[in-house]
């Protein structure tokens, strides 16, 4: 089981909400499934338009970071990844500060999901 708490300016309240253990969704189904307005576009990893924050709760929990090229990149265009951040995810598994939601899968840990939103939406 893990928790998974949505934190944003565009939410009156942070929400968590509990996915289940094996569930191999990603943080951006997780989210469509409980009405989290976590903005995307491509849901391919390719745009941009899902970057959130993520912290874990017990930063010692090794993660399997598994970032693929295609979210290293995006990360390393919109200026949200370092080198150093690049290596310690692949070499000692640290995860990054910032994910793609539509590529980030949800593991057995809790975590805090930041986004801004879209200021434009109710
Ligand atoms: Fe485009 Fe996630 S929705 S990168």
């Amino acid at each position: 089981m893990a928790n998974i708490t949505f934190s944003s300016p565009v939410m009156a309240k942070d929400v968590t909400v509990y996915a289940v253990a094996g569930d191999r969704g990603t943080i951006l189904a997780v989210a469509k499934a409980h009405k989290i307005p976590i903005p995307f576009d491509c849901q391919d990893g390719e745009c941009g338009s899902c970057l959130v924050q993520v912290e874990h709760f017990n930063p010692k929990a090794k993660s399997a970071v598994a970032l693929t090229e295609k979210e290293k990149e995006v990360l390393r265009q919109l200026g949200k990844i370092t080198k150093d951040e690049i290596a310690n995810a692949e070499v000692n598994d640290i995860p990054p500060r910032y994910r793609l939601a539509c590529q980030t899968f949800v593991r057995n840990e809790d975590i805090l999901v930041r986004f801004e939103g879209d200021k434009t939406q109710p």
